[in-house]
């Protein structure tokens, strides 16, 4: 049984996912901040995974720490080796994600995304660990055209998000191509997730007001915003909103398992993949779809473009379904309902506020 570190492991895709190889059969050592996530979600993920196998099998030791701590992954590493589980591959979804922020702090994006990852990459190749996910993203192509992006769109991030996303892809192919060792790495280009596990248990708990338009959706459908912001009407789509690509989070999470499986079969490696639905949903359609599939009301209001977005970004999957045997198999309505069941087991989240 192979063991995995899991870096970001306990916030919202980490979440997910760490259940996903708990089930397919990993041991995982899960390596957290928990800046921007709770403890509780992975006590959750071991329950739920002990309920699904009907057995408790799989081991999850979690660590509390930081990627840019030099000393400490290095004991990780370490001590996995002395337990005679030596760790085999890495995960690595820990970072920050927010695009406005990182305008705002751009050193601290560069510090955490790049500087941390960097730190992540020595210690793995000191400790002949050489096999990588890395969680990237589509916010590092050029603002899109009407087609879908495949992987060798132009790349041309807008944002200091984007560009540290990209830097750390650079880096990883320096390695690859450089390094005297082989490197096994897939960088999954992420749409859009959203959703959450269909027990409801687990599902994502921004700390503070959400970022992105699901979990928003969710938290004026439950009453606690009063309304949806639509940023624009008059984009260049049927209906004048946005069009983006929504993945499930579980679907997500499955092709995690899947790229590690396939870069365990690889000598070496050096994978850039979209992980995408490939069908393109507007902000009006995503609203309509959660108000008939959960019988609730999402009331919205039109504002301006915000600076920075584009009219759609949809992805072209059908390099990551070619190569790694996966295809994402839930529906838009299994988004919203899935989503909408963790919202009302946990109208705040993780956290137990109860006002
Ligand atoms: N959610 C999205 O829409 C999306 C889209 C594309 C890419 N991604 C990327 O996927 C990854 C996971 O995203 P998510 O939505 O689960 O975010 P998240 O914030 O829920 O999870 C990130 C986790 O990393 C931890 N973390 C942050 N900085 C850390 C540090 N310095 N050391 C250790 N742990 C640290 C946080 O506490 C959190 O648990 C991120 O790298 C993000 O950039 C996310």
């Amino acid at each position: 049984m192979k063991t995995i570190l899991v870096t970001g492991g306990s916030g919202f895709i980490g979440s997910h996912t760490c259940l996903a190889l708990l089930d397919f059969g990993y041991n995982l050592v899960v390596l957290d901040s928990y800046i921007n996530s709770s403890v509780i979600a992975l006590k959750r993920v071991i329950g739920l995974s002990k309920t699904q196998k009907q057995s408790a099998q799989n081991t999850l030791h979690e660590v509390r720490g930081d990627i840019r701590d030099y000393k400490l992954l290095s004991k990780v590493f370490v001590e996995a080796i002395k337990n005679n589980a030596p760790i085999e591959a890495v995960i690595h979804f820990a970072g920050l994600k927010s695009v406005e922020e990182s305008v705002r702090e751009p050193l601290l994006y560069w510090n955490v995304n790049v500087e941390g990852s960097r730190n992540l990459f020595r210690v793995m190749d000191e400790n002949n660990c050489r096999t990588i996910v890395f969680s990237s993203s589509a916010t590092i192509y050029a603002s899109s055209t009407d087609n879908l992006l495949t992987e060798a769109s132009e790349l041309k991030p807008c944002n200091p998000y984007g560009k540290t996303k990209l830097a750390v892809e650079e880096l990883l192919r320096d390695l690859f191509e450089n390094s005297e060792n082989n490197w096994r790495i897939a960088n999954l280009r992420y749409f859009n997730p959203v959703g959450a596990h269909s027990s409801g248990e687990i599902g994502e708990s921004p700390l503070e007001k959400p970022n992105n338009l699901f979990p928003y959706i969710c938290q004026v459908a439950i009453g606690s915003r009063k309304q949806l912001q639509i940023y624009g009407s008059d984009w260049p789509t049927p209906d004048g909103t946005g069009i983006r690509d929504y993945i499930h989070v579980m679907d997500l999470a499955e092709a995690h398992s899947a790229a590690l499986e396939y870069l365990f079969s690889k000598q070496s490696k050096l994978l850039n993949l979209n992980i995408g639905t490939g069908k393109g949903t507007s902000v009006l359609e995503l609203v309509k779809t959660f108000e008939k599939v959960n019988g609730c009301k999402v009331p919205y209001v039109f504002s301006a473009r915000r600076l920075g977005d584009v009219s759609k970004t949809v992805a072209n999957n059908q390099l990551s379904i070619r190569t790694l045997a996966w295809e994402p198999s839930r529906s838009l309505s299994d988004i919203c309902r899935d989503g909408w069941r963790w919202q009302m087991l946990n109208p705040f989240g993780y956290s137990e506020r109860t006002h």
